[in-house]
C-alpha cells in the first residue's frame, strides 16, 4: 500500500539536534576524537543516591500497575516543599501542580488545552523547538520573537504582537534562565509579561527546567511575581539532578490551567513510572548533589570562556544554565563557525541558526551565535580549549 503522511508531518524541518548528530557521528566514523558541546545531554551520572532509590522502589512497588498520570500525592507533595523552600512560594499538591514525562512532554502537549486552529502562540528565537512545535500539532501558528543581544535577550514586549493578533494569542512560552543564551529573568521582565499576557488574555507558560543551574545568585522565579492568576511554570529534575533518562518533571501554577492540562494528560498518557517518581522525591529532598553540579559546571564554563576569549571572541559568560551563547566572529555566520570548529578542533557545537527561526523582521536572531553545551567532563573541556587556542579563522 501506499503511506501517506499527513501534512503535519510532511511539514516539519528536521529536528535541529538531529541534524547536529549525523555529524558528530560522520566525525566520528572517520576516527576523529571529537569533543562533543553539541546536544544539552549531561554526560555525567545520575547520583548513587538517586539511582538506590529508584532500586529500592523497583522492588517495593512489586506489583506495578499504571502510574498516577498527574503523579503520585506523595510525589506532588515533595514538589510542594522544595517549591516552598526555593522560592517561598506555598502551592496546593492536589490542585495546583501535576506530573509531567519529563518537562517536554509537558511542554509540547501544552497548548492541545489552550489552542484552537490557527491560534498564535508566542515562542522565543533561539529557543526550545518544543515550544513551536507543540503549537504546530496543536494546530496552531508559532509566532516567534527575537531574543536579542541588544534587549538583554529578553521579549520585547512594545513589539509583539502585532496589533490585529492580539486577539488570536492563547499562550506566550518564557524561558529562563534561558536556553540557549543563559540569561536570568529580572523580576522587572516578569512583571512586564504579566501585564502583557493580563491586557491580551493569553496563558502566560514559564519553562523554569535550569532554574538551579546559575552561578552568582539563584534566578527568581514568575511563581514569585504577581498573584498567580493565569500562569505557570514548568519544571524538571534532568538537568539539576542529571535524570534525563529518567523522564521526571512536572507543571504547577493556577489551578484552573493545571485542570485542563490534566484532561489533555489522561487522554495521552499513563505517566512517569512510579519508581521513578521515588527516586525524584530523594532528589528533591537532598541540595548537596545541585551544589555540587553547579560548581562543576562554573568550571567547565571558566576554562572554556577564557580560551573563547584568549582568541578574540567576546566574553558571553552565562548567568545560568550550561550553555554558552557564543558570538562568532565578525564576518562569519552560525553555521561557518560551527563547521570551522569541528573541521580543525574536532569540537562539535550547535550552530545558532539550528535553533532559531527567522522573525518578523526576516531575520535570523541565531545567526551570529553557536551554542557550546557544557556537558563534556572538565579534563575533556580543559583539551577542547587547548584546542581552540589554536584556532585559525
Ligand atoms: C529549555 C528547555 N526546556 C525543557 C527541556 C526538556 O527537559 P526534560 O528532560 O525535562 O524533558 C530542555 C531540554 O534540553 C530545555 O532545554
Amino acid at each position: 500500500m501506499k503511506i501517506i503522511v499527513s501534512k503535519r508531518i510532511q511539514n516539519l524541518p528536521g529536528y535541529a539536534f538531529a541534524e547536529v548528530d549525523k555529524k558528530v557521528a560522520e566525525a566520528k566514523a572517520s576516527g576523529a576524537d571529537i569533543i562533543d558541546f553539541g546536544v544539552g545531554d549531561p554526560t555525567d551520572d545520575t547520583p548513587e543516591f538517586i539511582r538506590d532509590a529508584c532500586k529500592v522502589a523497583i522492588d517495593k512497588r512489586a506489583g506495578s500497575g499504571y502510574p498516577s498520570y498527574i503523579g503520585s500525592s506523595e510525589y506532588r507533595s515533595a514538589i510542594s516543599r522544595w517549591v516552598n523552600n526555593r522560592f517561598g512560594v506555598i502551592l496546593d499538591p492536589e490542585t495546583e501542580i501535576c506530573s509531567t514525562i519529563g518537562a517536554k512532554e509537558g511542554i509540547f502537549h501544552f497548548p492541545l488545552g489552550f489552542v484552537n486552529s490557527r491560534d498564535y502562540v508566542l515562542c522565543p528565537s533561539p529557543g526550545y523547538p518544543p515550544y513551536g512545535r507543540g503549537t504546530l500539532f496543536a494546530g496552531g501558528i508559532p509566532w516567534f520573537y527575537p531574543l536579542r543581544e541588544e534587549n538583554n535577550f529578553f521579549p520585547d514586549f512594545t513589539r509583539i504582537p502585532e496589533k490585529n493578533q492580539a486577539k488570536k494569542i492563547k499562550i506566550l512560552w518564557l524561558n529562563y534562565p534561558n536556553n540557549p543564551t543563559g540569561k536570568t529573568a529580572s523580576i522587572e521582565m516578569y512583571f512586564e509579561a504579566i501585564e502583557f499576557c493580563r491586557m491580551h488574555n493569553i496563558v502566560l507558560a514559564s519553562d523554569e527546567c535550569y532554574s538551579e543551574i546559575y552561578f552568582d545568585k539563584p534566578p527568581v522565579s514568575l511563581l514569585q511575581c504577581g498573584d498567580g492568576d493565569g500562569m505557570v511554570v514548568f519544571q524538571s529534575l534532568s538537568k539539576p539532578s542529571m535524570m534525563t533518562g529518567y523522564r521526571a518533571g512536572w507543571v504547577m501554577g493556577d489551578s484552573r490551567i493545571i485542570d485542563v492540562f490534566k484532561k489533555v494528560k489522561t487522554n495521552i498518557d499513563s505517566g512517569t513510572p512510579t519508581f521513578i517518581q521515588d527516586a525524584a522525591i530523594a532528589a528533591l529532598q537532598e541540595p548537596i548533589h545541585v551544589s555540587d553540579m553547579r560548581r562543576e559546571y562554573q568550571k567547565r564554563r571558566d576554562v572554556l570562556i577564557k580560551a573563547l576569549t584568549s582568541i578574540g571572541l567576546d566574553k558571553c559568560e552565562p548567568e545560568g544554565t550550561f550553555y554558552i551563547w557564543q558570538k562568532v566572529p565578525k564576518g562569519m555566520n552560525s553555521l561557518g563557525f560551527a563547521e570551522l570548529l569541528l573541521e580543525q578542533c574536532e569540537i562539535v557545537v550547535t550552530p545558532g541558526e539550528a535553533i532559531s527561526e527567522v522573525v518578523a523582521d526576516g531575520t535570523n536572531p541565531g545567526r551570529d551565535f553557536v551554542r557550546f553545551a557544557l556537558v563534556p567532563s572538565l579534563e575533556r573541556t580543559k583539551e577542547a580549549a587547548k584546542r581552540i587556542k589554536k584556532l585559525k579563522f
